[in-house]
């Protein structure tokens, strides 16, 4: 079937489906959740692989997704996800084969990298905030440095070709740690993405004056190893910038101080099953009960399409009206 674009009412085309496909974790970043008290969903309120599957098809198939992003919670954690990724592989768009990629941690990748390569997942994005071994302990309230760093390498041995590293800068926790973070990227062929901080924890601990801005990030680490800009950022939410000396790129992921919204092109899906038209969305469109009552696709997509129609402008972090959503990073899916 001919692909229906999902337009929204500023003209922006749905292309891309973050996925997340539990909101359990085995780190507790403390940017993201607290250390304990997080209730975890009821198994029977999680998709299954065979709903997940059914509604990523009917977004390629019928409305031209091209991309699909899986996260958590921390992704590898689901049981059996290499199952969920072969399946998901399969699909294509007129085009031919999705943009299929996860964002993770990285404390399995170690053991699981080249299954899911093998399964068909292309592209993978593993968190790193610090590569110090105690500040790691503190920031994700686990002794895991040492198997992040071995996921990483073993994600490139792998073959996943680029590999990605988020870190989510916060003033005063690990903004002293940014050259050398922009430098392990530039040793390992990594593009490391600096992102951020923003107020989707779920301690409610952020605050403006912990935000380390775009500008910041890039004059430090271009009074070390100079740098230009890399045009046309296009629908991704990284601006990136080449290293002068051609040892790679690096991003920045600029929420706060320069929002992108204008050119989304994402929806999330919820472990259980909530169609989000935005990460700070305050409306969800519940397409688990929807599938759970028998609707058929055609009656599916309409709620696809009527959720798409209420997706806003952007996000209001930096205004005095901005409303948290209800739910925290790791429920909603980074
Ligand atoms: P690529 O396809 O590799 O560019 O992936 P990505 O950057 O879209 O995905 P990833 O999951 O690695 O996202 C990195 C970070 O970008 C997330 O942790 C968020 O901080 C931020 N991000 C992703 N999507 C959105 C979005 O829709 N809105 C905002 N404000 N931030 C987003
Ligand atoms: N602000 C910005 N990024 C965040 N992430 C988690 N919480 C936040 C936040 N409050 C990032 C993680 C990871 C992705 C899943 O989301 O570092 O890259
Ligand atoms: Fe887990 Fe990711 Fe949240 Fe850290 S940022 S607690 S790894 S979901």
């Amino acid at each position: 079937m001919a692909a229906t674009d999902l337009v929204d009412r500023f003209g922006r085309v749905v292309r891309d489906l973050r996925i997340s496909v539990t909101d359990r974790c085995n780190f507790r970043c403390t940017y993201c959740m607290p250390a304990e008290g997080l209730q975890w969903l009821p198994r029977e309120e999680v998709l299954s692989f065979e709903e997940i599957t059914r509604l990523a098809r009917l977004l390629v198939e019928r409305y031209g997704v091209d991309s699909i992003r899986l996260t958590g919670g921390e992704p590898t954690v689901r049981a059996n996800l290499t199952t969920l990724v072969a399946s998901l592989a399969t699909l294509r768009t007129d085009d031919g084969p999705i943009d299929l990629a996860m964002t993770t941690n990285g404390a399995t990748l170690g053991l699981i990298a080249g299954d899911l390569r093998d399964a068909g997942l292309r592209r993978v994005n593993i968190s790193l905030d610090t590569l110090r071994r105690d500040r790691f302990e503190e920031m994700t309230r686990r002794d895991s440095l040492t198997r992040v760093l071995d996921g990483i390498a073993a994600a490139q041995a792998a073959g996943f070709d680029p590999v990605k590293i988020n870190t989510v800068v916060q003033r005063d926790v690990n903004d002293d740690e940014i050259v050398e973070l922009a430098e392990f990227g530039r040793d390992n062929g990594l593009e490391v993405r600096f992102i951020e901080w923003m107020p989707l924890d779920a301690s409610g601990g952020w605050a403006g004056d912990a935000v380390v801005g775009q500008d910041e990030i890039v004059a430090r680490i271009a009074a070390v190893h100079p740098l230009e800009q890399v045009a046309a950022r296009g629908a991704a939410p990284a601006d990136r910038w080449r290293y002068l000396d051609g040892r790679g790129t690096v991003g920045v992921i600029p929420s706060v101080t320069k929002p992108f919204c204008g050119d989304c092109d994402r929806i999330r899906l919820t472990a259980d099953g909530q169609l989000r038209t935005c990460l700070f969305a305050t409306d969800e469109f519940d397409l688990r009960a929807a599938m759970r009552r028998g609707e058929t696709d055609d009656q599916l997509g309409e709620r696809i399409e009527r959720a798409v129609g209420t997706k806003w402008a952007g996000h209001r972090i930096n205004q005095v009206d901005f409303v948290r959503p209800s739910r925290s990073m790791s429920q909603i899916g980074g």
